[in-house]
């Protein structure tokens, strides 16, 4: 592989969302960095359809809402590839209850794993993209963060700060050539939508314009535009991935 081709990490890259987008830049035969926290066998399935679509993957195992987590994950991966072209934070919970019966770890977890984890990987990356002077980050936020939703005070507050994190940090880094993006999914079908009540989801499904849920896949599309050369001229953004819903 040429020292030119890509390098990429994704974080919660086992299932999901993540998955999608690992095996996505696999397609355009990036080296990938594929994050997991506990689920090494699905991480590894991850890593082989990696190997198989043309990509080159490397298994970075690490709780991202842990300092000492993301140092080891940046390490191992600087010490094969020596850069980082594109850090995509993906990694998320939700802990979803109404706000009178929210516990102080259902608050404090979300919190830390969909807002922490970026602020900790996004500083790790700035170091070598600051050198290269280049640099894609594109974070996972959701429509929740833009339109609030019941249930989910947490989760749409980590969202949320994720929006303004993208925004500050795309203004500080802007003048060195590495731009910061957001996408805002809407009910994207994963193991966290299937987890849902069948009625509250078929009720949303009613609401959205295009009259289904969306894919991994076609969240994983947008992350490797915002991820490559040809978005060079977009930063601070949040796209909306919903078929309408928030319109
Ligand atoms: P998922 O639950 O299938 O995948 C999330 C991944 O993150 C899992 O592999 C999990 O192990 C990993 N993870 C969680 N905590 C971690 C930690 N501390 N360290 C390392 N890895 C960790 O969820 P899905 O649906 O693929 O979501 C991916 C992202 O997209 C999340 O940030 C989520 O909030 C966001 N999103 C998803 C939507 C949906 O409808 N599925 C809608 C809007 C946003």
């Amino acid at each position: 592989m040429s020292p030119s081709t890509p390098v990429v990490l994704v974080t919660g890259a086992s299932r999901g969302i993540g998955r999608a987008i690992a095996l996505r830049f696999a397609r355009d035969g990036a080296r990938v960095g594929i994050n997991f926290r506990q689920n090494k066998a699905a991480a590894e399935a991850t890593a082989e359809e990696v190997s198989r679509l043309g990509g080159e993957p490397l298994l970075l195992a690490g709780d991202v809402c842990e300092s000492e987590g993301v140092k080891s994950i940046f390490c191992t991966l600087l010490d094969n590839w020596g850069h980082i072209d594109v850090l995509v934070n993906n990694a998320g919970i939700v802990r979803d209850t109404l706000l009178l019966r929210m516990g102080d770890d259902d608050w404090d977890s979300v919190l830390a794993t969909n807002l922490r984890s970026a602020f900790l990987c996004t500083r790790a990356a700035l170091r070598p993209m600051l050198r290269q002077k280049e640099g894609r980050i594109v974070n996972l936020a959701s429509i929740s963060g833009i339109r609030g939703n019941a249930g989910q005070a947490n989760y749409a507050a980590s969202k949320a700060a994720l929006i303004g994190f993208t925004k500050s940090v795309a203004r500080e880094v802007a003048s060195r050539g590495i731009t910061v993006n957001a996408v805002a999914p809407g009910l994207i079908e994963t193991d966290i939508t299937t987890q849902m009540p069948e009625k509250a989801r078929e009720a949303l499904i009613q609401q959205i314009p295009l009259g289904r849920m969306g894919t991994a896949d076609e969240v994983a599309e947008v992350v490797a535009f915002l991820g490559s050369p040809l978005a060079g001229y977009i930063t601070g953004q949040t796209i909306i991935i919903d078929g309408g819903l928030a319109m």
